[in-house]
């Protein structure tokens, strides 16, 4: 019988013990032993709740109880999560987490702490909520060098994207829905302005190259200065606005950001609308692969934390594969990329932005405003010619 303790009974944790008990004996037969959830850790009491006899409040009852040996850690947040997830470690008790910040801070280290004490670190459900992706980037994507990852990794702000393409729906609003759906963060400027998907590129460039590359040098822009006019001219051009989380090999140099995009009604990104997220990923032999799922909510990622728990069950006392190591990675200047870029200005500063850009076609939504799309620049090049155009509205990149 294997026995798992969850801490943190909010969304993803209620959802990894509905999940264990809802489809246990489908899980039971995979894992060729039965399982069940002993402990709850959280600091709240949920009288009337089925499994309120599990709740406990003292964290050391899971810690010294011989018979857990996987912990769900849930909770979210780098503190206590993170010192409850070094102790369970250095017991032997085997973490599976779907905190990306924690994975994001401290992820090499306790992975190695798991390796030095025969158990595992998992962290499927930090990227993507349901979607596999870091079980396949550690197993069937090994034989690859992979070149670039172009993920739309936040189902909030996709959600949010999407509503208001659709349906014209007001920024606010939408983004309360959200909230009221679970799928947004504690504090949703993580989504907004990029934050959370940034951490999950973070995550996913780690394992591309083996190092680790921190957030903070992750060049984030949000989706809060993106208006309804920018979501008609996106129709005009046939494309969809989103959120994207890149990640790119160019020589030996590797460069990650998260922006919005225009991306083309011909890239498979360019329909993964709602809270679904996508990571489209080129491999140098296997060429071009995208994985799509459930990005947010209680079910999906609660379904990656029991997928790694299952792979915690059997792999008793064996290592689990993930390269990453504790070596930074220090980050190419995503200026020097090229792209083509999307510009509007005022209808006053026509001439000068027509004399700046080689532009490949103007597009007409108002008659105050004029907007064009560049041929391919380098971003330091575009941000050079752009800040010396007076009344700018506001630009977007093209994927
Ligand atoms: N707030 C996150 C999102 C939750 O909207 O994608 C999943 O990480």
């Amino acid at each position: 019988m294997i026995k798992v303790a969850v801490l943190g009974y909010g969304t993803v944790g209620s959802g990894v013990v509905q999940i264990l008990d809802d489809n246990n004996s489908v899980i039971a037969s995979r894992l060729g032993e039965d399982i069940e959830v002993k402990y709850i850790l959280d600091l709240r009491d949920f009288p009337g709740d089925k499994n309120e006899g599990k709740i406990v409040h003292d964290y050391n009852v899971i810690l010294e109880d011989p018979e857990i040996g996987i912990v769900c850690e849930t909770m979210g947040g780098v503190n206590p999560a993170y010192q409850f997830s070094k102790d369970a470690l250095l017991k032997g008790k085997s973490v599976c987490t779907s905190n990306k910040e924690l994975v994001e801070n401290h992820g090499p280290e306790l992975i190695k702490i798991a390796r030095e004490n025969g158990c595992n670190y998992l962290f499927e459900a930090s990227v993507g909520g349901g979607i596999p992706i870091i079980r396949p980037m550690n197993t069937s994507l090994a034989p690859e060098n992979i070149q670039k990852i172009m993920g739309i990794l936040n189902g909030t702000t996709n959600f949010i994207l999407t509503k208001m393409a659709g349906e014209g729906a007001n920024y606010d609003d939408v983004l309360k829905q959200a909230q009221e759906m679970g799928y947004a963060e504690r504090n949703p400027e993580a989504d907004v302005e990029g934050y959370d998907a940034g951490r999950k590129i973070a995550i996913l460039s780690s394992l591309m190259t083996g190092k680790t590359v921190k957030f903070a040098d992750v060049h984030t822009e949000g989706i809060t200065k993106i208006d309804t006019l920018d979501f008609e001219y996106a129709k005009k051009m046939g494309k969809a606005i989103k959120l994207i989380a890149m990640a790119e090999k160019n020589g030996d140099e590797y460069t990650a950001m998260v922006a919005p995009f225009m991306i083309g009604a011909d890239h498979p990104l360019n329909g993964v609308n709602g809270v679904f997220n996508a990571i489209y990923l080129t491999g140098d032999m296997l060429g071009d692969v995208m994985f799509y799922g459930q990005g947010a909510g209680k079910l999906a990622t609660a379904s990656a934390v029991v997928s790694d728990v299952i792979d915690c069950g059997r792999n008793k006392n064996k290592e689990i594969p993930c390269v990453w190591s504790e070596e930074k990675l220090t980050l190419g200047d995503y200026k020097k990329t090229e792209r083509q870029f999307f510009v509007r200005i005022d209808m006053r500063s026509r001439g000068q932005v027509v004399n700046k850009f080689s532009y490949l076609k103007s597009i007409e939504v108002t008659d105050t405003e004029f907007a064009l799309v560049t041929g391919k620049m380098t971003e330091a090049d575009f941000l050079d010619k752009i800040n010396s155009i007076d009344n700018v509205i506001s630009w977007i990149r093209l994927a």
